[in-house]
Parts: C-alpha cells; structure tokens; sequence
C-alpha cells in the first residue's frame, strides 16, 4: 500500500464468479449488484444459461457481464461446453441461480467446494420442485430459502446459510414464493461472500 494513499482499491483478490441460470434471472442480478462493491470479495466475470431466451442473459449483458446459451441437450456435451467456458473465463467459484439442469457427478467432482446453489426451501424441508406449495400443503408456519454447496445427491449438500419467513394464512404458493424471493435476494449476495472470503 503506498503511504499517504487515504482511501484506495481493497487489498484482496476479488474470487471470479459464473452464474448459472435458466430463466428470469433475478438473483443471478442481486449478485452482479452485490459485486460492484469495491470491498465485496467476489466478482461476477461470466452467466451461462441452458435457454437460449433467459431474461437472465439480457439482464447480465446490460449489466456488462459476458453471457453465454449452452443448449445441447445431451448432458455429457452441455457440461463439456459449459466447462470450456467456465476454464475460459478463469471462473473460481460457480453459483447455481434457478439453473434447472442436474449436474453429473463428474461436473461436480470437478468444482467441489467451489459449486453452491440457492433453494427454495429451508432444506432438509422439501428438497426438489414446488417447493412453496408443498410447504403450505404440510401446514409449515415458517418457510424460507438455503444456500448450500453441491453434492452428488440434489438438494443435500451441506448448508452455507438460510433465511426464514412467517407462512401467513391466506398464502397461495404465489404470494409464498414472492416472500421467499426477497429472502433469497437478500441471503445469496451475503452467502456467496461467506464462501468467497473462506477459499485460499
Ligand atoms: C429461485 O426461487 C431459486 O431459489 C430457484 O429458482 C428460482 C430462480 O429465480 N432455484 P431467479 O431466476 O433467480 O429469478
């Protein structure tokens, strides 16, 4: 650090981000946003979406981050061109946002400890799809939403962080999920820095 210097750039190596999506994109946005800051430890350097038509990849590209459709549907070729990409643009740490494929346990072998996802649910509860309307079907008072890391098995591995909301009585699954999502808005921005901050 130059002396004299009052206020500059952060003195750490900012971790390089992919996000994967395969839609709308809305918390892949909150980690762009969350990266401008100049101390946040990670930056977000690639989006790679399986749908060609995600709104997520016109958000990411107006945000300046490069985004790429990878649409084979042969699993095996997906992930090789996924990788290539990824090893492309020097990515450290992959962060799954609503990406709707399941990975092999190779592509996971391959970012261990460095592959986390967000679900919407607070897991163990409710692991797999429609996850809002099976938590008002079970009568649950509290729902929520976990960042975990990726394992072989879907929605099972260990738990980076979780945030909670009340389930109220008139919820539908719509308004449920609305109440989540600004849950996960709030939570995957602070568990990506977690897992950032902790890599060497
Ligand atoms: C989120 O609810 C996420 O938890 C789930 O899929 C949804 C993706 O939404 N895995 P978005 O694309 O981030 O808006």
């Amino acid at each position: 650090m130059t002396a004299g210097l009052i206020s500059g750039p952060p003195d750490v190596a900012r971790k390089r981000v992919a996000v994967l999506i395969s839609g709308r994109g809305s918390n892949m946005a909150t980690l762009i946003e969350a990266a401008r800051a100049p101390d946040y430890p990670a930056e977000v350097v690639l989006v790679v979406s399986n749908k060609a038509d995600a709104g997520g990849l016109l958000i990411a590209r107006a945000a300046g981050v490069a985004a790429v459709a990878v649409t084979a549907k042969d699993k095996p070729t997906m992930e090789a061109a996924i990788n290539r990409a990824l090893e492309a643009a020097h990515v450290e740490i992959v962060a799954l946002a609503g990406f709707m494929r399941i990975l092999s346990a190779d592509f996971v072998q391959r970012w261990q400890a460095r592959l986390i996802n967000i679900h919407p649910s607070l897991l163990p509860a409710f692991p797999g799809l429609d996850t809002h309307a099976r938590a008002l079907a079970a009568g649950m008072k509290r729902h929520g939403c976990t960042v975990h890391y990726v394992t072989a098995g879907v929605d099972e591995g260990p738990v980076i962080a979780q945030a909670e909301v009340p389930v109220l009585a008139d919820d539908t699954p719509a308004t449920l999920a609305a109440r989540v999502l600004v849950a996960e808005h709030q939570l995957y921005p602070k568990a990506l820095a977690m897992v950032a901050a902790r890599l060497p």
